[in-house]
């Protein structure tokens, strides 16, 4: 979910003036940052402050916050409040804090004086990657630009290339987090958003990082990229069903049912690929109709395209519904009761039965007709997808395609994972079962065995190749080597697809 607890769509305040922000030169936000990283505005001070609220509701945030902040020592605590945390503080906290770049970011709008005298910002500055990232605060509803939350780490981290490329494209950029941690490894990144403001804030984050390789380009969809290929595309488009009646969020609503303008995003992406790019989503899909999702979106993609699904355990639409609700009504009270009640009532007239979180992949096939794979896993808190996985699902599905590149390829069990005997209670006449748990952080759900699966994969498990371990399997089954790779294959490939082998990528 896109932070559900923080997009607090209250009412369409008048969103804080960007334009002196926006003229301020780029060596001042960059003097501007380093102040505030040598004030103590690290991952090192901040994270454990963060950390201290993570299993809280976020409505119920504030005072645990307010109470580790409190105790930090000035300036970090002063700036972490009055910047991070949206508090007030004093003119004298802020002016001893701040020193001579109070009057100075006061003047551009960063900081306003409140009519009791105290200091506040309109802004939200965020930490992540050691990258620091203004955004609005999202109750401000209307074209307020998300920071990032949680399905922007997740995002990231699908999609972030192991190795160096050329080109990448952050659709939908928001206020930049994707953008500029993939100018790290991109000779060039155009990052795009249809709300002008989101590119103003992006390029202020730009500045603040010392980020050149990055071009902002307005417009809605692949508009402003007509024509362009790019090594890796990264999106997380609005995916959030909208209600009618609701204030419009342009962050947020990706249409009545939710899925609308992502899969506009899907019918185009092939053609903004270069033959060994890819593209990376994370979106909310909602589930409808008779057709398997990962169907849905393999038919919208086209055939020529192989595409990755990871998903994660299906949000109820009553979860769903109160998630939101209490993201715009934190205080619970009737306007929460009648937002989720009409959120349910919205999912259900639109045959909405669940919304499942997932990472999506795709890549230009080496076959003429490509291949739709789907892995549930568990939630991605637990269990984050890093771009190593998306890989190997990928190499799986090559080597599935052919026999050839199956044989010679080395396959392994995934680390840690645990082969258990089980049986419900006690008693020798109870049937017991043969199961593969993946480790707790990694990709995948539970796979039933029989001993002779067992046996077959613990022999390419320990071989250099699957052809070794067909060799090593038929000749301790003492079957014909022939007869062994006709029996096995399809097991072998089974495996590949459910994550009890995975590909080791070069
Ligand atoms: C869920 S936010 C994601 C922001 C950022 N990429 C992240 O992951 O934190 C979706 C972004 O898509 C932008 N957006 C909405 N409709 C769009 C469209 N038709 N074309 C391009 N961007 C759009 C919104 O302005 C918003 O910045």
């Amino acid at each position: 979910m896109i932070g559900a607890a923080r997009a607090a769509i209250l009412a369409a305040v008048l969103l804080s003036d960007l334009s002196k922000m926006e003229l301020w030169p780029a060596a001042n936000w960059r003097a501007f940052a380093k102040m505030l990283r040598e004030a103590g505005l690290t991952p090192p001070r901040v994270s454990p402050i963060v950390e201290k609220t993570a299993g809280v509701h976020p409505a119920l945030r504030r005072p645990i916050r307010r109470h580790h902040l409190r105790a930090l020592s000035s300036p970090a605590g002063v700036l972490m409040r009055l910047f991070m945390f949206s508090e007030k503080v004093t003119a004298e906290e802020a002016n001893e804090a701040l020193g001579e770049w109070l009057p100075r970011v006061q003047s551009i709008g960063l900081l306003r004086t409140e009519t009791e005298g105290e200091i506040s910002c309109p802004f939200v500055l965020s930490l992540f990657n050691n990258l620091l990232l203004f955004s609005d605060e999202l109750s401000h509803g209307g074209d307020a630009v998300i920071g990032f939350g949680e399905g922007t780490i997740e995002l990231c981290r699908a999609a972030l290339p192991t190795k160096p490329i050329e080109s990448a494209l952050d659709l939908g950029c928001g206020s930049g987090t994707a953008a500029l941690l993939l100018s790290f490894a991109a000779k060039r990144v155009v990052a795009t958003d249809i709300n002008p403001r989101a590119l103003s804030l992006a390029r202020i984050n730009a500045a603040m990082n010392s980020i050149a390789n990055v071009e902002f380009r307005l417009g809605s969809l692949f508009e402003p990229v007509q024509g362009e290929k790019f090594d890796v595309i990264a999106s997380q488009p609005p995916f959030v069903p909208m209600p009618e009646g609701v204030h419009n969020a342009t962050f947020l609503y990706g249409g009545s049912r939710g899925d609308e303008l992502a899969l506009t995003v899907f019918s185009k992406v092939a053609e903004h690929l270069t033959p060994k790019g890819r593209a990376v989503f994370r979106v909310d899909w909602p589930l409808y109709g008779e057709i398997a999702l990962e169907d849905r979106l393999f038919q919208t993609i086209g055939s020529a395209s192989d595409l990755v699904l990871v998903s994660a355990p299906t949000v109820s639409n009553e979860d769903h519904a109160s998630a939101y609700a209490s993201g715009a009504h934190p205080l619970l009270d009737d306007a929460f009761d009648r937002e989720a009640e009409q959120r349910i009532e919205h999912l259900e007239r639109h045959h909405i039965n669940g919304i499942v979180p997932s990472i999506v992949a795709v890549q230009k096939s080496d076959s003429k007709q490509g291949t739709a794979l789907r892995l549930p896993t568990v939630p991605f808190s637990k269990a984050p997808v890093e771009s190593v996985h998306i890989d190997q699902l990928f190499a799986g599905i090559a080597c599935n395609r052919n026999d050839r590149v199956l044989l010679s390829s080395t396959l392994r069990v995934p680390e840690k994972t645990i082969l258990a005997q089980e049986q419900v209670g006690p008693g020798a006449e109870v049937e017991s079962s043969l199961w593969a748990r993946f480790a707790d952080n990694a990709l995948g759900q539970p796979v039933q065995l029989t001993p002779d699966l067992l046996f077959l994969i613990t022999c390419i498990h320990e071989a250099l190749d699957v052809r070794s371990g067909l060799e090593s399997f038929a000749e301790q089954s003492e079957i014909a080597l022939d007869h062994a790779v006709n029996q096995a294959l399809p097991a072998v490939r089974h495996a590949v697809k459910t994550g009890l082998l995975h590909v080791v990528v070069a």
